[in-house]
């Protein structure tokens, strides 16, 4: 079953992006009959004889055999999201650090290089310095969108140019055909972390980027009750990387699969609001005396604004800035003040969500370490849910005033 018009109503690639996240991947009649795929709570996959053994094994019939190798509805997720990113396959896992662990261990050896954008999640940039480091890989880190570095750090063992766009929290918006020019011409692989941009405001291969990453945690899921990660790519490159999930089952469990496949119906309504909301709120924060600086690629003060605007369909919902001539301290009260976004990690959730970045992510972090990253001590990182944007607004402001 890999095949997406199997499953895919009518012509996938002619239907809209709302009516994809909806209905691509699934099968139109389902057991049991039912509206919506059935949870397989199982470990294993049974079968009739000795002989329907033999046929699995000759892949003569399509099925299952063990938990770690697959579940009917992980396939119709993985469906799902090839088709929303418009890539051949999709493979599912049970975070989004776990597509990105597995995807680079699947794909590197001892005396590999990367090249990574300093500018990312530091769980990224932690596994391909201190985890990947240990096995001998070699990780350069180049200052974001600095492609003139990144070609320079190139040697023949080089292997994989990665990088997020946009970049968490610093919204850097990285110019993918420039991005993929150089892996092309070099024959280098290249993997763009999309995570905060999501396949319906950029779509990484069609701009001739081999692999996309999500955290599905985020804006695919959209709920804060789930975690999960996907690749897409070309099926025949991807294959390593579903061979290396079931040695060490970097799986995704049922309920999370049923949350993700639910999630994903309303992803296009969701969306446009998180696009709205992030515009609103970073348009007012630009505006307000208190602000020094706000990081958004929608807005035209961005650096990145002109690319952005040239490939992205919308900027999403995370709004990163600083506090005018604050200290962390009078940072932290404007962040406590605040009464609708809750206190916490992570994005791209219905709930608004804020954080100080050098308090919840980068706490291990000296003040020279963070500094060499950009983490500063009067930044506030807020994730706008799909809430109304006046109250978002309004609850902003009255915090900002006190
Ligand atoms: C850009 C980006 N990539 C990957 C991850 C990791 O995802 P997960 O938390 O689902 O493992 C995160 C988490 O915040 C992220 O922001």
């Amino acid at each position: 079953m890999s095949s997406e018009k199997s499953s895919s109503p009518g012509n996938a690639k002619a239907q809209g992006f709302s009516t994809l996240a909806v209905h691509a991947g699934e099968a139109r009649q389902k057991p049991g009959n039912s509206m919506t795929d059935p949870i397989f709570c199982t470990a294993t996959y049974t079968f009739e004889n000795t002989q329907a053994v033999l046929e699995y094994l000759d892949k003569k019939i399509p099925r299952e055999e063990y938990g770690r190798y697959g579940n009917p509805m992980e396939k119709v997720v993985e469906r799902k999201l090839a088709a929303l990113e418009g890539g051949q396959s999709a493979i599912l896992f049970g975070a989004g650090m776990a597509a990105v662990a597995t995807f680079l261990l699947a794909k590197l050896q001892a005396g590999d290089e990367i090249v990574l954008f300093d500018e990312c999640y530091h769980r990224t940039r932690e596994f391909c310095v201190k985890v990947l480091g240990r096995f001998g890989v070699v990780t350069h880190l180049v200052p974001a969108c600095d492609y003139q570095k990144m070609e320079a750090v190139i040697t023949p063992r080089t292997k994989l140019l990665l990088s997020e766009s946009p970049t968490n929290p610093h919204m850097s918006v990285v110019d993918l055909e420039r991005f993929a020019a150089i892996g092309r011409r070099r024959g280098i692989e290249t993997a763009i972390d999309a995570t905060l941009a999501t396949p319906y405001n950029l779509r990484p291969l069609e701009w001739g980027v081999d692999y996309v990453i999500h955290s599905c945690t985020k804006y695919l899921a959209g709920h804060n009750d789930m975690l999960g990660g996907v690749i897409v790519g070309r099926t025949e490159a991807l294959e390593p990387v579903r061979k290396l999930r079931g040695v060490i089952g970097t799986i995704s469990g049922p309920l999370s699969m049923y949350l993700l496949l639910r999630g994903l119906k309303t992803f296009a309504l969701r969306m446009e609001r998180h696009n709205q909301n992030g515009l609103a709120v970073a348009q007012f924060l630009a505006e307000h005396p208190r602000i020094e600086r706000v990081y958004y690629p929608g807005l035209p003060s961005h650096p990145y604004y002109e690319v952005a605007r040239r490939t992205m369909r919308g900027f999403g919902g995370l709004v990163t800035f600083l506090v005018k001539d604050a200290d962390a301290q009078q940072t932290a009260r404007v962040v406590d003040a605040l009464r609708l976004p809750r206190i916490g990690p992570s994005f791209g959730g219905v709930e608004s969500l804020v954080e100080q970045p050098i308090i919840m992510s980068y706490h291990d972090f000296t003040p020279a370490e963070r500094r060499a990253v950009g983490i500063y001590d009067n930044m506030i990182r807020l994730s706008c849910g799909i809430e109304e944007p006046e109250d978002l607004i309004a609850d902003l402001r009255q915090a900002l005033e006190k």
